[in-house]
C-alpha cells in the first residue's frame, strides 16, 4: 500500500481562490496529490525503495516521525474511501493467512512494471513460486483444516 498503492493520485477541485506556500491557487484550478511520490519521499521513509514493514513500529516511527498526510493510500479528508477499515482488514487478514502457510518468492529473470491506469496493476503476469513453510501456525492451520474436514465427512456419513 506504501510502494504500490493501488490508487497512485487523487484529485481535487479548488472551490476557492486560496494561496498555497507562496502559490497562488485560482478558483477551478485541478490539484493532484500522488500516493506514488508522497509514499516514495525519503523526509518521510527514509531508504524509500525498501520494503521495511518494521518502519512502522511505534518505537521506531514515533509519534511525529510520520506525519498524518505523509501516507494516504486510501485518499484524505471529507470524501476518503468508505471502504478503508474493511479493505485493511481483509488485506491483513488474506496476507497472513498466505504468509503463515508460504514464502513468495519472484521467479528469476522478471521485472515488475506497472501499467498506471485509474488504478496501479502489474502491465503483465508475474511469474512466482511459493515456498511452503514449516511453522507451528502454519500446522495448526493444516489441523484445523482437517478436522473441519473431518466433521463435513463424518456430517455426510450420518446423512447418507
Ligand atoms: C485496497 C482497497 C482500496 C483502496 C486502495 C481504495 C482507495 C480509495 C481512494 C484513494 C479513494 C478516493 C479518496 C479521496 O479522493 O480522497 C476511494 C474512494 C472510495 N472508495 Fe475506496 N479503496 C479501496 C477499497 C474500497 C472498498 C472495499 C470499498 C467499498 C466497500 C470502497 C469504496 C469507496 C467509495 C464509495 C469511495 C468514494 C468516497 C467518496 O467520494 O466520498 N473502497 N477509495
Amino acid at each position: 500500500m506504501r510502494l504500490y498503492p493501488p490508487v497512485w493520485a487523487i484529485g481535487r477541485e479548488v472551490v476557492g481562490e486560496f494561496e498555497l506556500r507562496g502559490f497562488s491557487l485560482p478558483k477551478g484550478a485541478q490539484l493532484v496529490a500522488s500516493q506514488w511520490v508522497v509514499h516514495r519521499d525519503p523526509r518521510w521513509f527514509p531508504n524509500p525503495e525498501a520494503f521495511d514493514p518494521g518502519r512502522w513500529l511505534p518505537e521506531r516511527a514515533g509519534p511525529d516521525r510520520i506525519p498524518r498526510y505523509a501516507y494516504f493510500p486510501f485518499g484524505l479528508g471529507p470524501r476518503i474511501c468508505i471502504g478503508n477499515h474493511f479493505a485493511t482488514m481483509e488485506a491483513v487478514l488474506v496476507l497472513a493467512t498466505i504468509g503463515q502457510r508460504f514464502h513468495l518468492e519472484l521467479c528469476p529473470g522478471q521485472r515488475l512494471d506497472f501499467d498506471p491506469a485509474i488504478t496501479l496493476r502489474p502491465k503483465r503476469h508475474h511469474r512466482m513460486r511459493l515456498h511452503r513453510r514449516s511453522t507451528d501456525a502454519g500446522a495448526t492451520l493444516e489441523r484445523g483444516r482437517d478436522e473441519r474436514a473431518q466433521v463435513l465427512a463424518d456430517g455426510a456419513s450420518m446423512r447418507s
